[in-house]
């Protein structure tokens, strides 16, 4: 079976700054940084951020090695505690103008088009100890003075801009579940930072508008998309995933679409006690600064039954899984060194729910992909890793992209996490993601046979499967 795209279909991959650079002449410490440095023990084998894949030194050779394996797009971020010297002026440094210009010339000389993204989980540490992070308003204005130098620092070269990462997963690590630093749990807190960086977005997007002259420029933000699935069709596990599906999804998809935030989620969040505090000029902000593009990152789908415990024993703090319970579905697919199930058709129920529900606004796969623990288990005599699971990952995700936009979903792309194997948080280096290897003591890259097997895709706008 033949599986085609569209014409100048983004064929490419995406990283972060904090997770490929390295801390190399960095002004400040982001908040990993930081957590990293007062508890090492916490990362996976005490490796920490300094270890990236060196691109702050070696992105010429790494971006070779992207065209080498057919790469026509390339997304990472800018680091705001790289770039910015004094965070309140929202003064740069000219060492990573330099730097980042660098960069994005180097992609442009090479055919790849830059994608760059502005937060990647990693605000400078000092905003969160001295205002309180994504708690603030205050870093809010902050965050739109960062962005705007990077739209008049870069923008008349960089024609795609994402405000964001995976906001929930800022909300849901550091305010709920304790696996991004300050580690708070706190859901009200939680609550606000949502609308915050919502609210920072809008405005970085105004800024933009502003700013922008560039008549291809466009801006959007990288959500986390995971459909929820109830346990059984009980009326019970069926309100249990909808609400799933409005805190992870619509929240975000809504505001940043649309300009509203569900209705029905914030009576929730009212009824509750929980909802944020916003005033109607902020309102106005969110609703008249709407993306124009939208990135879906997807590594697994989330199965929910009804909470097993009484609400009542909540009261003391607000979760949302006040309103579900996660359901592990007897016989599902694994991926088993990361523990994430695999189902790609999840990729076909989001492009056909962005399609009916979100204008079908144009959107591309920012990130999916599959880490593998101990890839040197799969070497072959070539040195070459031999990562078939990855290639087939990849092709059944492309396969259900492909259905979606035969049924008129407006998808233009597909990028893996990642192009080089690089740093990942708490988890360091346990899995790995990458076209292409990269030891880290060495920092010796090679192409896997995914990588090879990619080129061919991207040359042809197609496989057989
Ligand atoms: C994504 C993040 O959600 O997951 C990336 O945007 C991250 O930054 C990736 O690296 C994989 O996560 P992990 O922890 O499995 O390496």
């Amino acid at each position: 079976m033949k599986i085609e795209f569209p014409k100048d279909f983004w064929w490419g991959a995406a990283t972060s700054g904090p997770q490929s650079e390295g801390r190399f002449n960095k002004q400040h410490a982001n908040v990993f940084d930081h957590w990293y440095e007062i508890e090492p023990e916490a990362f996976y084998d005490q490796v920490g951020p300094d270890t990236a894949s060196n691109f702050y030194n070696s992105y010429k050779q790494d971006i070779a090695m992207m065209k080498e394996i057919g790469l026509n797009s390339f997304r990472t971020s800018i680091q705001w505690s790289r770039l910015i010297d004094d965070l309140e002026e929202g003064t740069v440094n000219e060492d990573a103008v330099r730097f980042y210009n660098a960069v994005i010339d180097e992609c442009l000389a090479q055919g790849i088009r830059p994608v760059m993204n502005l937060l990647h989980f990693d605000l400078p540490v000092e905003l969160q100890e001295k205002h309180g992070g994504w708690e603030s308003k205050h870093v809010v204005e902050l965050f739109a003075k960062f962005a705007s130098q990077c739209f008049h620092l870069f923008g008349d070269r960089v024609t795609d801009w994402f405000t964001f990462n995976e906001p929930l997963v800022i909300v849901d690590g550091a305010y709920l579940y304790q696996f991004h630093y300050p580690n708070i749990v706190d859901g009200k807190k939680a609550v606000q930072v949502a609308y915050n960086i919502t609210l920072a977005s809008a405005k970085a997007i105004a800024a933009y508008r502003e700013i922008n002259t560039n008549p291809d420029g466009r801006i959007g933000i990288v959500l986390n998309l995971t459909p929820s699935y109830p346990a059984t069709n009980s009326p019970e596990d069926l309100a249990a995933a909808h609400f799933a599906n409005l805190w992870m999804n619509d929240l975000f998809l809504g505001a940043s679409t649309k300009g509203q935030f569900p209705q029905e989620l914030v009576s929730i969040l009212e009824k509750d006690g929980v909802l944020w505090e916003s005033t109607d000029d902020e309102m106005r902000l969110i609703e008249t600064n709407t993306i124009d593009v939208l990135g879906v990152n997807f590594y697994h789908p989330n199965r929910v039954k009804q909470p097993s415990i009484s609400s009542n024993s909540l009261a003391v703090d607000w979760m949302p899984t006040k309103y579900f319970d996660d359901y592990e579905m007897p016989g599902r697919r694994m991926n088993v060194d990361k523990g994430w199930e695999i189902y790609p058709k999840a990729l076909h129920d989001i492009a056909l729910n962005i399609r009916d529900n979100y204008d079908n606004i144009p959107w591309f796969v920012s990130e999916n992909g599959m880490g593998v623990s101990r890839e040197e288990r799969y070497l072959n005599e070539e040195g070459v890793i031999e990562d078939d699971y990855r290639i087939q990952f990849i092709q059944e995700h492309l396969y259900w992209v492909a259905k979606g936009i035969e049924e008129g979903s407006n998808c233009f792309g597909y990028h893996l996490w990642t192009p080089i194997d690089c740093w990942s948080w708490k988890n360091a280096y346990r899995n790995r993601y990458g076209f292409i290897s990269n030891n880290i003591h060495t920092q010796v890259k090679t192409i896997k046979k995914s990588g090879h097997w990619f080129k061919k895709v991207a040359e042809e706008n197609q496989f057989d499967m």
